[in-house]
């Protein structure tokens, strides 16, 4: 393999496999993993610690400059610091999950975290995961790919994990939020959800996550 460090872009839909993989495919790399969904949840989370609407956009964009988001990483594990602390867990609940999509459809916020991922990426040696990796972060990314999975994979994955939080949503609920959450990404006027032209493009539905990484794996080498 190559050994200048590569930038490596995966995109999809919520539930199709990215972050797993990306942490995976990252160990295996010896590269660091940027999970970009994790500063639009920290934006998310101040938002609604302060009692602000996040279907306003101006009463969201005017927090932005109070807003200082840190990535650390820890064997290649990214820990996302919101002001000074620790949010890594914090972002990941319920209501953060609920009002992170109207968050992260606004053009400010969009443009204040894209250039802080083009900054920490450029180097190389990162496997970004989002919406927009290889779209709008990293247009001219050394490989993209586009993960995919059938909608009930999809929400069987998010309701285990949320069954590993204790937090229990029906199936049929679980599919309609992710289909609801796939509309609206993929219908923003601000950086939809796309597969990008020159992405190679997997459906998991059926593979085991290091079933994946080996085949991307695969992908880059050839
Ligand atoms: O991958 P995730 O579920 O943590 O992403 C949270 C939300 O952030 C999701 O609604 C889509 C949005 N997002 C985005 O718009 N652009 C990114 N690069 C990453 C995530």
């Amino acid at each position: 393999m190559s050994a200048r460090k590569l930038i490596i872009t995966l995109d999809g839909p919520a539930g199709s496999g990215k972050s797993t993989t990306a942490k995976q495919l990252a160990q295996r790399l010896g590269y660091a993993y940027l999970d970009t969904g994790a500063m639009y949840r920290a934006i998310t989370l101040m938002v609604l610690s302060r009692n602000v609407n996040p279907s306003i956009p101006a009463d969201v964009v005017s927090l932005l400059p109070e807003i200082k988001i840190e990535l650390t990483y820890i064997d290649g594990i990214q820990k996302t610091i919101l002001n000074g602390k620790d949010v890594s867990e914090d972002i990941r609940n319920i209501d953060v999950t609920n009002h992170v999509s109207a968050v992260s459809s606004i053009r400010e916020v969009r443009q204040f975290l894209v250039k802080q991922q083009q900054a920490i990426g450029k180097p190389g040696g990162y496997v970004i995961d989002g919406r927009d990796a290889g779209t709008v972060i990293f247009p001219d990314a050394d490989k993209k790919f586009f993960l995919t999975a059938d909608i009930e994979t999809r929400a069987r994955r998010r309701q285990k994990e949320l069954e590993a939080n204790n937090v229990i949503v029906p199936f049929n609920k679980m599919a309609e939020e992710i289909h609801a959450r796939d509309t609206f990404d993929e219908g923003r006027d601000e950086s939809p959800l796309v597969k990008p032209a020159d992405a190679m493009v997997i459906d998991n539905s059926n593979m085991t996550p290091e079933e994946q990484v080996d085949y991307i794996i695969r992908l880059i080498q050839d």
